[in-house]
């Protein structure tokens, strides 16, 4: 099959297309033939040899898939040949997404939500359960509170705009000014221009913060944190700040999740989450890809077609 993997680590040039062994699927294992590839920070950082992921002997990258079910292994009860599904397999580890095929544990994907393309639903599975797996299983976001959300027109942030906002949240994202109509068109209620003001300026008693930039950011975003609240920093643990008693300052990084993802399935039929894909790309151009996102001034996703 065909697949882009790494040459060596550094820049987005030893991303190469060749062709390689298509893997088969073992107990509890479904092969899937992967119609688009979500492609994500974490692609790019690990692709320049970035130190959270383990590597094994043949350098992959890409986790966000949506395709078809091309075969089970023994054991899979909830998949059949020919359904549509979409996850974000083995993540933290290798799944080579980049690829025509790849073999994810059944319960790493889920059924694809009918009403997106292909294309769409893979600019979900990541950047959505960040967002779920922060706001909803950590922060435990409650109706009526406050969120602040940074990057909020970013791969995670314009998700997490609009799943707080189904959680009855009361929604601020940052972002430069010409991303201010999206982020109300999904939902937020106020926006910020952090190239004009600092937020810690203009927002008070705020109940939870999605930091997708970290560093002083994360900092700063302790003052703006009333008694109670939960700051969810996103990019690496070294970003979390010390927090003064009574505040929650944590990382979390995402993991595969059959349940969240029926979950973000179920806010996509209902019309309340919808993928913003900014860029798509055949798999041949992934380091065009990966140079785009690393300039970070995406607006949604960027996506690789595949099949
Ligand atoms: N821990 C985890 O499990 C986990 C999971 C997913 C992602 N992450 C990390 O979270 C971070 C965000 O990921 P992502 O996919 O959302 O990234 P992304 O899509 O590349 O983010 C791009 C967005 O960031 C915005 N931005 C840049 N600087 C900003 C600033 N100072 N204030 C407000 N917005 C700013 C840009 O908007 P403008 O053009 O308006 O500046 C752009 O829309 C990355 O570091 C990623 O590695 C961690």
């Amino acid at each position: 099959m065909r697949a882009v993997v790494v040459e060596q680590w550094g820049g987005p040039e030893n991303l190469v297309e060749r062709e390689v062994e298509r893997p088969t699927p073992g107990l509890n294992e479904v092969l899937v033939r992967v119609h688009a590839a979500g492609v994500n920070p974490v692609d790019w950082k690990t692709r320049a040899g970035g130190a959270l992921i383990e590597w094994g002997a043949v350098p992959a990258v890409g986790w966000d898939v949506s395709g078809t079910v091309e075969a089970v292994g023994p054991g899979v009860g909830i998949f059949r040949p020919g359904d549509e599904v979409f996850g974000m397999p083995l993540f933290p580890r290798q799944a080579g997404g980049y690829a025509e095929y790849v073999v994810a544990p059944a319960r790493h994907l889920a059924p694809k939500p009918a009403s997106l393309t292909h294309v769409e639903a893979a600019a979900l599975p990541l950047a959505a359960l960040t967002a779920w797996q922060a706001l909803v299983d950590t922060a435990d976001v409650r109706p009526g509170e406050r969120v602040l959300v940074h990057a909020a027109a970013g791969g995670v942030g314009h998700l997490a705009v609009q799943i707080a906002k189904a959680r009855g949240a009361y929604v601020i994202g940052t972002a430069s000014a010409a991303k201010h109509d999206l982020l109300r068109e999904l939902g937020a209620d106020e926006v910020i221009d952090y190239r004009e003001h600092r937020f810690e300026d203009v927002v008070t008693g705020v109940d939870v913060v999605l930091d997708g930039l970290g560093g002083e950011t994360a900092e700063r975003s302790l003052t703006v944190l009333r008694e109670g609240g939960r700051l969810i920093t996103l990019p690496g643990p070294d970003d979390v700040p010390a927090a003064p008693d009574g505040v929650l300052a944590a990382w979390v990084l995402v993991e595969p999740d059959h349940l969240g993802l029926r979950e973000i399935a179920a806010l996509v039929e209902q019309g309340r989450l919808r993928p913003v894909v900014d860029t798509v790309l055949p798999l041949a151009e992934a380091a065009k890809a990966h140079e785009i996102g690393e300039r970070g001034r995406t607006t949604g996703k960027i996506v690789l077609t595949v099949a």
